[in-house]
């Protein structure tokens, strides 16, 4: 019995080696190596080539690379009835902090207005913001989420959080679905981390941003199709989004014609919040792969029904 190990890029090779060395007595397969179907017991995946699961009788679980597994329900060979995991790792968590702390203090202070003006050697000051003068929004209390809008109520910003059900968080003003326009209406700067689902899906459109106040700032960690790009280009325009910083897009890497590059309310990071350091990571899988051997309870488990 194996796991094998699914990813059509040049990282793949680092995730083999993490998990050899975590524990070099489990056969750890790379997919693209000769290995026989039926012995693949458990399978960790990202992005994976689309019809993969049925190719796999003896399959008892799907892990997968990152915090996401929309990727993986997109799947039409994935059966639900096969046990799902993510990753839930400390380094994921706090990598997400610092990024969406980062981008909120780069919004106050307006640091990227200067790295603009460097080019025509403009010395020009600009008006800032402090922290008081903002309450931030995050959508999406699970695990990074969560985490984000402590860390931010730490540092002394006004946080609220909103999620499909009640979260309490120390500091944080937690509303449920019910709630969404009330937290939409207090959030000068919005941080999406929602799971991506069909409910969730092109919810970041133009009747969301109607419900902020004009001029909020959005700070887009999620997945792309939360977003709908459209509108979000004309309500930058219409000035009822000030700015927004874009790590994730629908397309993947984002098109070199798209609006988005040029435009100059927009920042653009290549889907790098938060990534997956496979050393941090390997210690959960193989530990699952364990608990898999001997019947016991997963860790990480996706509620399949639910999407996340
Ligand atoms: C990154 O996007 C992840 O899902 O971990």
């Amino acid at each position: 019995m194996s796991i094998l190990v699914v990813r059509q890029d040049e990282k793949i090779s680092d995730w083999v080696s993490a998990l050899q060395q975590c524990d070099p007595e489990i056969p750890i397969i790379d997919y693209r190596d000769s290995h026989q179907p039926s012995d693949v017991k458990m399978m960790l995946v990202w992005k994976q080539p689309q019809g993969i699961f049925s190719t796999y009788p003896n399959l008892e679980c799907v892990s997968s690379m990152g915090a996401g597994v929309d990727f993986i329900f997109e799947d039409p060979s994935y059966r639900k009835q096969i046990p799902m995991t993510r990753v839930v790792d400390p380094l994921l968590v706090s990598d997400m902090e610092e990024f969406v702390s980062a981008q909120i203090y780069n919004y106050l202070k307006g640091l990227h207005i200067y790295t603009g003006n460097m080019q025509q050697a403009l010395w020009e000051q600009k008006p800032y913001l402090r922290k008081s003068d903002v309450s931030i929004g995050i959508l999406g209390l699970g695990v990074l989420g969560s985490a984000t809008a402590m860390s931010l109520s730490k540092q002394g910003f006004k946080v609220q959080g909103w999620s499909q059900s009640q979260k309490i968080i120390e500091g944080v003003s937690c509303y449920d679905g019910t709630a969404l326009d009330v937290f939409l209406s207090q959030s000068d700067i919005l941080v999406n981390l929602l799971p991506l689902t069909p409910q969730t899906r092109g919810i970041l459109n133009a009747n969301l941003f109607s419900k902020l106040p004009k001029g909020s700032f959005l700070i887009q960690v999620a997945r792309g199709p939360h977003l709908e790009e459209k509108d979000l280009l004309e309500a930058l325009d219409q000035g009822q989004i000030s700015g927004a910083a874009l790590d994730v897009f629908s397309q993947e890497p984002l098109d070199k014609n798209h609006p988005f590059w040029t435009h100059k309310k927009v920042l653009i990071t290549p889907h790098c919040a938060s990534i997956s350091a496979p050393s941090s990571v390997a210690p959960q899988i193989i530990d699952n792969y364990k608990r898999l051997l001997k019947a016991q309870t997963l860790l990480n488990q996706v509620d399949t029904v639910k999407g996340y």
